[in-house]
C-alpha cells in the first residue's frame, strides 16, 4: 500500500542533529538546533528544575489524566509570567488558556483555532524570514502563511518601513505572527518605539497579533523586560493570541511544556473561547502530559525556586552574550577578516544570523565539520570558550 510513498527530506533544523551524530571528527561543532549548552558543550538541566523534581517526587502524586486544557496551577503561573502580575486582562479573568505541547503545540492549536473561527482563507503573516516550522504549522492547519518584510540584509537590522507597509496593506482581519523577543532566526528585535508603531498599524488595520514567545528571559536576561512587547499590546486593549514555550528558558525541551492563550473582551467571552479549546484538543491528544507542567508550576510558584530560576536564566543569557563578543573578537582581531561582524554582537537571543551563504554553510560542514542551518543561522549556545577560535577561523576561511 505504501509502495509509492517517496522518501521525504530531513527536517531543515532537527535533521542537522542526525548528520552531526554521524560525524566522528574530533573537532565537530553543532550550531544547528537552538538548545542551550554549557561551556563544555553539554546540555544543561537547571538546578531549579532538579530541585522541583525532588519536591514533586516526594509528594508521591498520582498519574491521573489532567484536564483537557492542562494543569490549572501551571496555566495560571505561566500567564502571570507572560502577561505580568498586574495585568488587567488577568485581573479581569478574560484570558483563555490551555497547556500545550510546548511552543509548536501552542502554534498548532492556535492555527486550528484560527482556521475554525476566522476561516480557512485567513492569511497568517509571518516575518521574512521566520522559524521554518511556523510556515509548516500554519500550512498544515489549512491556512495561508505569507511573509511580511522584516529583515534588512543591507543593514543586518529591521526593515521597519517595509514591515509597517506590509501590515498596513494586509487585508483587515488577517493574523500577524510576531516574535515577542529574540527573533528566530535573525536575532533582530524591534525597539520599544518600533513596537508602538507595529501596535498602531495592527489597530488601524484590524490585524490580529499572534505573539510567539519562546525565549522570554533569553533576550535580555530579564523575563519582564522580554515581555514588554506583548504587554504593550495587551495593556492597550488589543485581543492578542499567544504561544508560550518553556523549552529554552526552563530547559524543558523534551518535557514539551507551553501554553496557548487568547485575550478576550470579557470573562464571559473567555468562557466560550475556552470551551472551544476543549473541543479542538480532545480529538487530537485528549489532554496534555503532566510531568513538565508540574515542574514548571513548582519553579514558578515556589519563591525560592523562582529566584534561583531567574538567576539561572540570566546566567544562560550572559553566557551567550559573552560568546557573541568572543566570536566577533576572534574574527576581527585574530583572523583579521575584512568583513564586518558587528551584527554578531548587535543581534540578541539564542541565534546569530551570520550572513554566511548556503554554499559556505555546505563547506563548513564538509571541510570543517561545523553544522548550521542553510540560511546561515547559528545557535550561539553551541559556541564555547574551547571551540570559538576554531569556529572563527573556519568562518573566516569560507568567507574570505
Ligand atoms: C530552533 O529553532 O532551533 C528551535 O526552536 C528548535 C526547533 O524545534 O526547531
Amino acid at each position: 500500500i505504501w509502495a509509492n510513498i517517496k522518501m521525504g527530506p530531513p527536517d531543515p533544523i532537527l535533521g542537522i542533529n542526525e548528520a552531526f551524530k554521524k560525524d566522528s571528527h574530533p573537532l565537530k561543532v553543532n550550531l544547528g538546533v537552538g538548545a542551550f549548552r554549557d561551556d563544555n558543550g553539554k546540555p544543561k538541566v537547571l538546578d531549579c528544575v532538579r530541585k522541583a523534581e525532588k519536591i514533586i517526587s516526594e509528594k508521591n502524586l498520582d498519574k491521573e489524566y489532567i484536564p483537557i486544557v492542562g494543569l490549572p496551577q501551571f496555566n495560571s503561573e505561566a500567564l502571570k509570567l507572560a502577561y505580568g502580575e498586574n495585568s488587567s486582562a488577568l485581573k479581569e479573568d478574560r484570558v483563555a488558556v490551555t497547556q500545550t505541547l510546548s511552543g509548536t503545540g501552542a502554534l498548532r492549536i492556535g492555527g486550528a483555532f484560527i482556521e475554525r473561527f476566522l476561516g480557512k482563507d485567513t492569511t497568517v503573516y509571518v516575518p521574512g524570514p521566520t522559524w521554518g516550522n511556523h510556515i509548516s504549522v500554519f500550512k498544515d492547519c489549512g491556512l495561508q502563511p505569507k511573509e511580511y518584510r522584516y529583515y534588512d540584509k543591507k543593514t543586518n537590522g529591521l526593515d521597519i518601513a517595509g514591515l509597517l507597509e506590509d501590515l498596513s496593506s494586509a487585508k483587515p482581519g488577517s493574523v500577524a505572527l510576531l516574535h515577542g523577543c529574540a527573533h528566530n532566526p535573525t536575532g533582530v528585535d524591534p525597539t520599544f518605539e518600533q513596537w508602538k508603531q507595529i501596535l498602531e498599524v495592527c489597530k488601524k488595520n484590524s490585524i490580529i497579533p499572534f505573539f510567539d514567545v519562546a525565549y522570554q528571559g533569553f533576550a535580555s536576561g530579564d523575563t519582564n523586560f522580554d515581555a514588554q512587547s506583548l504587554r504593550l499590546f495587551v495593556d492597550s486593549g488589543v485581543s492578542i493570541m499567544l504561544s508560550q514555550s518553556f523549552a529554552k528558558n526552563m530547559g524543558l525541551y523534551g518535557e514539551r511544556v507551553g501554553t496557548f492563550s487568547v485575550v478576550c473582551a470579557s470573562s464571559e467571552e473567555k468562557d466560550r473561547v475556552l470551551s472551544q479549546f476543549k473541543i479542538l484538543i480532545r480529538p487530537i491528544y485528549s489532554s496534555p502530559p503532566v510531568n513538565g507542567a508540574r515542574i514548571a508550576a513548582e519553579v514558578l510558584s515556589n519563591p525560592e525556586l523562582n529566584k534561583l530560576w531567574l538567576t539561572e536564566v540570566k546566567g544562560m543569557a550572559d553566557r551567550i552574550i559573552s560568546m557573541r563578543s568572543l566570536l566577533r573578537k576572534h574574527l576581527e582581531e585574530d583572523c583579521k577578516s575584512s568583513l564586518s561582524w558587528k551584527h554578531i554582537t548587535d543581534q540578541i537571543g539564542m541565534f546569530c544570523f551570520t550572513g554566511i551563504s548556503p554554499e559556505a554553510v555546505d563547506r563548513l560542514k564538509d571541510e570543517f565539520h561545523i553544522y548550521l542551518t542553510r540560511n546561515g543561522r547559528i545557535s550561539m549556545a553551541g559556541i564555547t570558550t574551547k571551540n570559538v577560535r576554531y569556529v572563527a577561523e573556519s568562518f573566516h576561511e569560507v568567507t574570505k
